[in-house]
């Protein structure tokens, strides 16, 4: 058995399609690994900015990348140690983390890191080019997305959720920037490969969004693929 024998899920989508939380479950239903590949990218900008890096600074922010003190244990993020599970999630890192993640330097630096997770019994891997460069034989792709305007609402729900005031125009117009950025970069952009599922939620809640992933797993074992 080699590494390349443990299966993979592979969900790549656009920014607050849900895809995060539809991959986790998933991976709980399965007792599979997970991979939350944006974390890294918003690892990097978090460090980058708070020790006052240009986030045009190529060499030094994969130079980061390389360096990266972090430990994922369940929904825990430590970086050196401490919790920034929610510090990433900031509307500034979020930016700065699509920023970042344009550079080739950067993506190069995290390839092995992300191919690390691939462990018995299997992994759910989510990001934006899981299926396309990171584990290009994964078992399953999915294409997950939903209306940018479903998705600024979906995120102006969870915001208000956790008491943060936001406003849904500039939600909307924040992902939609975020949208084209990691759609047209040069390396590695969003967008759905000839090989994967498409998985439109803009009508489906998580849990229909997780039966139908688990629907499309269970088909291609039958097939004994
Ligand atoms: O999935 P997310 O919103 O946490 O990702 C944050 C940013 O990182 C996103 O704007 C694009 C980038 N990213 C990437 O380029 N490739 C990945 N595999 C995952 C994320």
């Amino acid at each position: 058995m080699t590494m390349n024998d443990v299966p993979i899920i592979a969900i790549d989508g656009p920014s607050a399609s849900g895809k995060g939380t539809v991959a986790q479950r998933v991976a709980e239903r399965l007792g599979f690994h997970y991979l939350d590949s944006g974390a890294l990218y918003r690892l990097v900008a978090l460090t980058a900015m708070r020790s006052g890096v240009d986030l045009t600074d190529e060499a030094t922010l994969a130079d980061i990348a390389r360096h990266l003190d972090v430990v994922f244990s369940g929904v825990k993020i430590q970086l050196k140690g401490e919790d920034v599970a929610d510090a990433i999630r900031a509307e500034a890192c979020s930016n700065g983390a699509s920023r970042i993640a344009a550079y080739p330097e950067v993506r190069k630096a995290l390839l092995q890191r992300q191919r690390a997770f691939r462990q018995l019994p299997g992994l759910v891997a989510d990001g934006r080019d899981m299926g396309s460069v990171v584990f290009p034989d994964a078992i399953l792709k999915i294409f997950l997305t939903a209306s940018a305007e479903t998705r600024a609402q979906r995120r102006y729900k969870q915001l208000m959720g956790k008491g943060i005031d936001a406003n849904i125009a500039t939600l909307l117009q924040d992902i939609q920037e975020r949208d084209a950025r990691d759609s047209n970069r040069s390396v590695a952009p969003l967008q759905q490969g000839a090989d994967a599922s498409l998985l439109d939620t803009t009508l489906l809640n998580i849990a229909q969004a997780v039966d139908e992933v688990l629907g499309l797993y269970a088909e291609i074992c039958a097939k004994g693929v």
